[in-house]
């Protein structure tokens, strides 16, 4: 980005791919972090005098206009908290899209609609997706750029990301460059001790990372609805808690190989029910009740990863411990959080989740060395994928 700045952007029209892909209740964006992010690079560009288009999607409509996945609320957003007028097109790159870019004087913003509306953005025919490429780069027109600055999505080989660098002149925006920069510290050579807090729901979601993970770092602590299969894998009763059945195996063979680097709850919060204002016990984990879910680490569980994160060299945190947005299930986020806040370690929160937590819990941001604003994309780099979104930069 700063190259391209230095060239002068005054007039031009630059396409910037963010990830604008905030969580809505209804038309209410819940954590506008992402939005935030993506300001200093619209903002470098419209102050250059550029004009900004930018494309992005939200959620995973099928391929189709799909009023619940409009962008409108998140254009609602970046116009609040951008200084520069920004408009959104009715579509990606119909008539509404050229109308909006053709209408742009210097340093204003024309957000497209939801890139994913059309099916080509995520299509696996390469011929489909570099179509539709062409139809975006055409947007921007002769001596129009790229900026890639939608780190959440790099890891996507998609139109948007991926074949329209090809096409244009491409840089990386800023917040691309400090994210690789912040994931290539912890895949060189960390701080020690490395610790690892996994959470979120899945097992089979984080396997890859696992299993990439567990030779470089000297902690994994396991928390989030995952750490029941593990649990299951011990030949503990979990109850009816979150349970993947097919990965029992799996996680048992993990268990053997890691020794003792991998850290189990040792009790959990259980409920009767799924709710906010279900009863609650906070059991040991010999003592899970037949018919209650667990929904978060307990206290005992907390204090032990609170004082394995103490003195951390190097903390990558990614998914919640409990169910955080329900405050009977949110102490063990919490505690983590909190622990890794009082150290000293270097400190990266990965995934939209664990950062939506930070903010929900109202945790200070700057308590973290870097929050990522990429879930997938971040595990992906950690787990030594290459990404398509940043080889494709590399390549430019
Ligand atoms: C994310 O939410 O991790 C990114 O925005 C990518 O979204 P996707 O998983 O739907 O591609």
């Amino acid at each position: 980005l700063d190259d391209l700045l230095a060239e002068g952007v005054a007039g031009r029209r630059v396409l910037v791919r963010a990830d604008l892909n905030v969580p809505l209740d209804g038309e209410t964006i819940t954590d506008d972090g992402r939005i935030r992010a993506s300001l200093p690079t619209i903002s470098k560009l419209v102050s250059g005098g550029a004009r900004v288009v930018v494309t992005a999607h939200l959620g995973r409509p099928k391929g189709a206009p799909d009023p619940k996945f409009s962008l409108r609320p998140v254009a609602t957003r970046l116009n609040e908290l951008l200084d520069a007028t920004v408009t959104l097109a009715h579509d990606v790159v119909g008539d509404s899209a050229k109308a909006g870019v053709d209408g742009l004087a210097d340093g204003e913003v024309a957000l497209l609609e939801n890139i994913r509306f059309d099916a080509r953005e995520t299509s696996k025919d390469e011929a489909e997706r570099g179509a539709f490429a062409r139809e975006l780069a055409a947007l921007v027109g002769d001596g129009g750029v790229f900026v890639s600055d939608g780190f959440g999505v790099v890891h996507r080989k998609q139109a948007s990301v991926y074949d329209v660098a090809k096409l244009l002149p491409a840089y990386a925006g800023g917040l691309v460059l400090a994210e690789v920069e912040v994931l290539r510290r912890l895949t060189g050579t960390p701080d020690r001790p490395y610790v690892v807090v996994l959470g979120g729901s899945k097992v089979s979601d984080k396997l890859a990372v696992i299993e990439s993970l567990l030779p470089k770092v000297d902690k994994l602590l396991v928390g989030g609805g995952m750490c029941f299969t593990f649990m299951a894998a011990e030949g503990l009763g979990v109850g009816s808690s979150l349970l993947e059945g097919e990965m029992i195996d799996t996680c048992k063979k993990l268990l053997a190989e890691a020794g003792d680097k991998i850290l189990l709850p040792a009790d959990v919060v259980i409920a009767d029910r799924f709710a906010a204002d279900a009863a609650t016990e906070t059991v040991l984990v010999a003592e899970m009740r037949e018919d209650w879910m667990g929904l978060d680490i307990g206290p005992i569980t907390a204090e032990r990863y609170a004082a394995a994160l103490a003195d951390a060299g190097t903390v990558f945190w990614n998914g919640p411990m409990g169910v955080f947005e329900m405050a009977p299930f949110a102490e063990g986020t919490r505690a983590v959080a909190q622990a890794i806040v009082d150290g000293n370690s270097y400190s990266v929160v990965g995934g939209g989740d664990s950062a939506a937590a930070v903010r929900a819990l109202g945790l200070p941001e700057d308590g973290f060395s870097h929050i990522s604003t990429g879930g997938g994309a971040s595990l992906e780099f950690l787990e030594g994928k290459e990404l398509p979104g940043v080889a494709v930069l590399e390549e430019s």
